[in-house]
């Protein structure tokens, strides 16, 4: 059985301009114990997504079910089985950070849970933050109290929507310590990031979502080998031809194009050289996800042009 099962689930929102298709028949099953990553830009439909499984928006057609428990009539079974991180911050400003994590545990019926709370809030680096109002944490802070919120009552299914955004560097590394060990206890994950880096790291198997439709659904390393091997990253003040402008991700002076093999570089700088394009700092990298997601989009672009 699934942990989360989505089936063909398309939701419309009504706006002032007419209706909005926000995701359009979905279908996926993530495994028990996967490490699974929901990915696409922005507006792309994973809260939205994230949001029905929570039981916290209602599909316009379609089902979701949480280890055989249908989300809309088997409610609070479904919402038990899960830890849900939201994207957005919110928290009641009167309680302090132990209080708020006693309320949650509450809210799921678990009882003297100070044990576990201890360990979240050492986990999230909040131990010295407990006795602290809400009002007085800063924002990051704050995020890493939503994961524990999320976490009290052991869930086995622990849903994250951008965890990490605004999170420092040390804490991101330590939250996905913590996570990747409720993993191998057995935890299903389902991660939602804008960090490629982070989901390449972590997730097992990925969906991409793009304007509410899954563009792709494998596992990270069957993804990884099917984009280009190689990439050709230079820095330059000049334009570069327009045919490889087309191919190029370009940050300020950094240009990065795609190759397959040695050959294909060598063909690059010599059409480079060509172009008078003069190039410093080169390097060859291996592709990763960040190069994978844009191929992906991109191609999907073209498809809807
Ligand atoms: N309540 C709503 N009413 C109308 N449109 C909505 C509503 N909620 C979301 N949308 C629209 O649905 C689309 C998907 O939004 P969603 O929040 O799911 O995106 P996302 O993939 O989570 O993006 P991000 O990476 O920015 O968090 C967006 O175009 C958004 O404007
Ligand atoms: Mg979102």
């Amino acid at each position: 059985m699934p942990a989360v099962s989505f089936q063909s689930i398309s939701k419309s929102f009504s706006t002032p301009r007419g209706p909005f298709q926000a995701l359009q028949d979905v279908s996926l099953d993530i495994e028990e114990g996967e490490f699974f990553g929901l990915l696409g830009p922005n507006g792309a439909g994973k809260t939205t997504l994230i949001s029905i499984l929570a039981g916290l928006a209602r599909a316009t057609s379609g089902r979701v079910s949480v280890l055989g428990h249908d989300v809309q009539t088997q409610f609070a079974a479904a919402r038990r089985l899960l830890g849900v991180v939201p994207q957005e911050l919110v928290f009641d400003p009167f309680f302090n950070v132990r209080e708020t994590l006693r309320i949650q545990s509450g809210y799921f019926g678990v009882k003297n849970n100070d044990v576990w709370i201890d360990e979240l809030l050492e986990n999230l680096g909040l131990a010295d933050k407990a006795t602290a109002n809400m009002r007085q944490l800063s924002g990051g802070m704050k995020r890493r109290v939503l994961v524990a919120q999320a976490l009290v009552h052991k869930p086995p299914i622990i849903v994250l929507d951008e965890p990490t955004a605004g999170v420092d560097v040390e804490l991101r590394q330590t939250l996905w310590q913590f996570v990747a060990r409720l993993n191998k206890q057995g935890h299903t994950v389902l991660l939602t990031t804008h960090y490629l880096e982070e989901a390449e790291a972590l997730c097992t198997r990925l969906a991409m979502l793009k304007r509410g439709r899954v563009v792709a659904l494998a596992r990270t390393s069957e993804l990884l080998q099917a984009a280009s091997t190689n990439v050709l990253r230079f820095k330059t003040d000049d334009t570069l031809p327009a045919d490889l402008a087309a191919l190029a991700r370009v940050t300020g002076r950094v240009a990065q194009l795609p190759a397959q093999d040695a050959q294909e570089i060598e063909q690059l700088l010599a059409r480079l050289r060509a172009a008078g394009v003069r190039v410093e700092d080169v390097e060859i990298r291996k592709a990763d996800l960040e190069d994978v997601f844009l191929n992906v989009m991109a191609a999907e672009q073209e498809e809807h042009a």
